[in-house]
């Protein structure tokens, strides 16, 4: 197969994209932790899933304080992970293979390993070292009290102070993350050119996109008020909040399309941005700015026919207004994995499978986090000595933090490293036994697996006009079922309820099944936690 090329939809808004969190993919050379040549082993592997890109968490020189999400130098990567030239053979061995290649970018924060921040250390305040960050004096006697009262999300202050080389305490800099990861102060233009020039390091180099890191944080209010209990620092950001989504962030990423815009081959950018309401995300993706957002109202929805339309209908319609597609998105490296929020168990799994040919049969784009095409679960009893996610450490363990959907994956073989290494190596976190009855090598010919289901959908899914980017019909047939047309001659139905649903006969009159997420009774009769693509005849 050759280079992706340009049709007539941009690519883009219409994807699967499937996320390849690099530690904990394919260990290549048995150090435990997953690294680029493990991910160009498997190529073939993504190539026979069906999706249509790979999206890469971090993979650049690290200290690895947040798993990679403290980035020392832009322009490199981790010894760990393998070298530039190993990203070059990846990104064009993933063309060949019809797959693009999007990065990760974190543009709110450094490592405070990084040089512009160990510069900024060692110089004296108010010089320019440090306006490359957000340092302030402190408040009360002796600047002993953090300049504002502004939390970290991993827990505990969200400023450090640094003391001068005799000991004597010193200025405070702002982390909204680990003190690890200094903000960066985007009103400095330095800061501004040096991201267009790591965009356009990459770009030259044949990457297809960009996944913006905490997309809605980089604008503060200069006033820098106290939140004083007005607006949570975790979870959706609400309009006014005095750090995330304020208006000057849109700025910096109309300067980016510009420069995205002038590579050819339709680059793209996906926005991380958890803000509250879909009118704040269609803000990231006017049709001068980003390209697409992740969609975490349809993640945090529950497993509820009402809550999941809402989610729906509110991204279509606010997406709809500026013109960009929606994507779709269950799980992720941050979030508890959707087997277990759905329940668990058996019942977990089926709801997954039925939210599965849901997702796929939307509109837009979607995403696909590795190990959910497993149907991996949360693995929540990881001992506590393993556990490095900076919320478990910085909150003393009262927040078990987000290890458990972050457990390398089972490949092959029935007991550890399944796969994930050579035979004998110790992966960086331990995977569950009962993982052996999970391998890719186990589900691949199991015609009743997840791993087939979401094989068979990806396939539909290109097979078929109807799906991809596009518009939907809901059909009105009972609260707990979702229902919806999509042209030409497609229907998805899915009884979220707890008991059978019947859709009516004139419904389906000429159609045929096409996909079902689980064993049906009759073609008119949909079991609970069940999903159902119907194609006309
Ligand atoms: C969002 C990333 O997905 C998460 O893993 C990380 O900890 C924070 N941003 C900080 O970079």
């Amino acid at each position: 197969m050759s280079t992706p090329t340009t049709r007539e939809t941009p690519w883009w808004r219409e994807a699967v994209i499937y996320q390849v969190y690099v530690r904990s993919f394919a260990d290549s050379d048995g150090d435990g932790i997953g690294d680029i040549h493990g991910i160009r082993s498997r190529l073939g592997y993504l190539h026979d899933l069906g999706v249509d890109a790979i999206w890469l968490n971090p993979f650049y020189p690290s200290p690895q304080a947040d798993a990679g999400y403290d980035v020392a130098d832009y322009r490199d990567v981790d010894p760990r992970f393998g070298t530039l030239a190993d990203i070059d053979a990846l990104v064009s061995e993933a063309h060949e293979h019809g797959l693009r290649v999007i990065i990760d970018l974190v543009p709110n924060h450094t490592s405070s390993d990084h040089p512009w921040f160990r510069a900024a250390r060692a110089a004296a305040p108010g010089r320019p070292e440090r306006a490359r960050y957000i340092f302030r004096t402190g408040r009360g006697p002796g600047g002993d009290e953090p300049p504002n009262d502004w939390l970290s999300n991993f827990g505990g202050p969200a400023w450090s102070r640094i003391t001068s080389a005799d000991h004597t305490p010193e200025q405070w800099y702002l982390h909204l993350f680990a003190p690890e990861q200094p903000d960066l102060d985007w009103t400095n233009p330095e800061v501004r050119a040096e991201f267009e020039s790591i965009l356009r390091f990459w770009l030259d180099r044949g990457i297809d996109g960009f996944r913006i890191d905490v997309a809605h944080g980089l604008a503060k209010d200069p006033a820098m008020p106290d939140l004083a209990g007005r607006y949570a620092t975790s979870g959706p950001a609400r309009e006014g909040h005095p750090h995330w989504d304020q208006d000057e962030v849109h700025e910096v990423y109309r300067a980016w399309r510009r420069v995205s815009d002038s590579y050819a081959g339709d680059r793209t950018f996906v926005a991380e941005a958890w803000v509250h309401t879909p009118d704040q995300l269609a803000r990231y993706v006017r049709p001068d700015e980003l390209h697409t957002a992740f969609n975490f109202n349809f993640l945090l929805a529950p497993w509820d026919a009402r809550a999941l339309r809402l989610a729906i209908d509110q991204s279509v319609h606010a997406l709809g207004k500026v013109g960009a597609p929606a994507t779709w998105v269950l799980s992720n490296h941050d979030v508890t994995r959707h087997v277990t929020r759905y329940g668990g168990g058996e019942l977990g799994t089926r709801r997954a499978r039925a939210a599965a040919l849901l997702m796929l049969a939307l509109p837009g784009g979607a995403y696909v986090y590795q190990g959910e095409e497993l149907g991996l679960p949360e693995v929540i009893d990881l001992p506590d000595a393993m556990r490095q996610d900076p919320t478990f450490l910085r909150t003393a363990g009262e927040e078990k933090g987000r290890d458990g959907c972050r457990v390398p994956l089972p490949w092959s073989g029935t007991q550890p490293p399944f796969g994930f290494g050579p035979p004998g190596s110790t992966p960086w976190l331990p995977q569950p036994a009962e993982w052996a009855g999970m391998t890719v090598e186990g589900q691949a010919g199991d015609p009743g697996s997840m791993l087939t289901l979401y094989r068979t959908g990806l396939r539909r899914r290109r097979e078929l006009a109807a799906l991809g980017d596009g518009t939907l019909a809901w059909v009105d047939i009972g609260q707990d079922v979702l229902a919806f047309r999509r042209e030409p001659g497609f229907l998805c139905v899915v009884n979220v309820g707890n008991r059978p649903a019947d859709i009516p006969d004139e419904l389906i009159a000429d159609s045929a099944v096409l996909l079902t997420s689980g064993p049906l009774d009759s073609e008119s009769r949909i079991p609970a936690a069940t999903a159902v693509w119907y194609g006309r005849l």
